[in-house]
């Protein structure tokens, strides 16, 4: 099915579930070969990375940590650009190397706000991997690691994204069509 309703809107498939997997195989080996030895530390931020995380944490099959917190920005369809607090991240991050794992990097502001307040604990080495990148929406100096699709700047849903709190559990990634 690639036309599908949530909540008020129409949506159209933009990226299957063999595409993401496809990706994040990819980006799952090329993180392997640079921390095999260095026991990261992953930093999932919630609630938009939990599909994402889940599955290519799963391919990097090696040892390493797993941590979660959050830093919500969103309502709605447009970003509010008022940026919240970091919240609940109980590790101690010194020393480690730190990988932050995003669902979605739309105008950056987000990013850029948890990117410096995570290099004030002083992390051996900080990274950034993230399922989607909007280029024509970014608007800070980001230095993005790793990142499965480019995408254009049009409001998406599924996979772990939402639209207005739906939309989460579809395993694939819908675009929302226009109206009228
Ligand atoms: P930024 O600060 O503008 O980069 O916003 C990043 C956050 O906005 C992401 O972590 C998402 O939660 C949310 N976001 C940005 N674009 C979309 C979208 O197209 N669909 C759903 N959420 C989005
Ligand atoms: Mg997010």
């Amino acid at each position: 099915m690639s036309l599908i309703r949530v909540k008020d809107r129409d949506f159209k498939r933009s990226i299957t579930a063999e595409q993401i997997a496809e990706r994040i195989q990819a980006i799952a080996a090329q993180i392997v070969e640079k921390f095999k030895d260095k026991d990261p530390l992953f930093l999932v931020v919630l609630n938009g990375s939990f599909v994402f995380a889940a599955d290519l944490l799963r391919q990097v099959n090696i040892s390493c940590g797993v941590s979660f917190l959050k830093m919500s920005s969103y309502e709605g369809m447009s970003s509010t650009g008022a940026i919240k607090q970091l919240i609940g991240l109980n590790e101690d991050i010194a020393g480690r190397n730190v990988v932050i794992v995003e669902d979605i990097i739309d105008t950056g502001y987000t990013m850029q706000h948890l990117y410096q307040t995570l290099q004030d604990k002083n992390p051996a080495s900080l990274s950034i991997v993230t399922l989607l990148v909007k280029p024509d929406s970014l608007r800070v100096d980001l230095h993005i690691d790793y990142s499965c699709f480019h995408i254009p700047n049009d409001f998406i849903v599924g996979y772990g994204l939402d639209y207005d709190g739906y939309g989460r559990n579809l395993p694939e990634i819908y675009t929302v069509v226009a109206e009228g």
